[in-house]
């Protein structure tokens, strides 16, 4: 199993411009270089699938599909519902790739069907709640073992608890955002130490891999 994630933030660790507004804003706010998207989305498309919570779905909408992936494998997406919540007419619900979606025993049966009329699979990962040692176990028994998580922080920090992340690819740009928006480490948990792998820097943004320390 490898679990990695990928995020875009601020100097003071934030990665939405204030609450409740997209992470996708900052693209165009922060005049962010094509190299830095390329550098994205290559390490998008090294991996089996990519990883998005429920906030973040319902926030961005994203779609994850472009320019993610060469044309001729579209990327797998994966996120989280337990209670139905993403509205049916969203991008990620659209069938247009294999996508699967984590819910519990007691996820809507009527939600169930309508996943399964778009073609897209449950993952099945705890009886209230989604357990996600249980939720990442279910996808590398489905072949996908290499993970990209993007986000946002309250996922990024659940994952981090449980002892699953391994990688975290940032993009840290030159700007301080509202402290008030999401933080790329959202909640409380126990400090956890990673050593810097890489880094790059690309105008005013610097590219960078941590490994977390065991
Ligand atoms: N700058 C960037 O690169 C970047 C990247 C990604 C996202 N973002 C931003 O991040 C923001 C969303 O972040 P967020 O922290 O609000 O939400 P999030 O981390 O995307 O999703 C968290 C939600 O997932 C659900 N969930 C279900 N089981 C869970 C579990 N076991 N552990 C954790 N969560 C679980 C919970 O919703 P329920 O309780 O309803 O089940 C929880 O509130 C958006 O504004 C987005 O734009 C920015």
């Amino acid at each position: 199993m490898s679990l990695s994630i990928l995020t875009a933030v601020s100097l003071n660790g934030m990665i939405t411009p204030a609450h409740g507004a997209t992470g996708e804003s900052l693209i165009p706010l922060l005049e962010t270089p094509r190299r830095v998207l390329e550098w994205k989305w290559r390490i998008r498309r090294r991996a089996h699938a990519v990883l998005a919570g429920t906030g973040t779905v319902l926030v961005d909408n994203p779609s994850l599909t472009s320019q993610s992936a060469p044309r001729a494998r579209p990327p797998v997406r994966v996120t989280l519902d337990r209670e139905g919540k993403i509205p049916r007419h969203y991008r990620f619900l659209d069938g247009s790739a294999r996508t699967l979606v984590g819910v519990c025993e007691t996820t809507p049966r009527e939600y169930l069907d309508f996943l399964a009329s778009r073609g897209i699979e449950p993952v099945v990962a705890g009886e209230t709640c989604i357990e996600l040692p249980r939720l990442i176990a279910g996808l590398a028994e489905r072949g996908l073992s290499d993970l990209i998580v993007e986000g946002g922080g309250t996922l990024n920090r659940a994952l981090l608890r449980e002892g699953l992340v391994d990688t975290v690819y940032l993009m840290l740009f030159a700007a301080v955002l509202d402290s008030g928006s999401v933080n790329l480490f959202a909640d409380g948990g126990p400090l956890v130490r990673f050593r810097l792998e890489s880094c790059e820097r690309i105008g005013d943004f610097m590219l960078s891999r941590y490994g977390v320390v065991r």
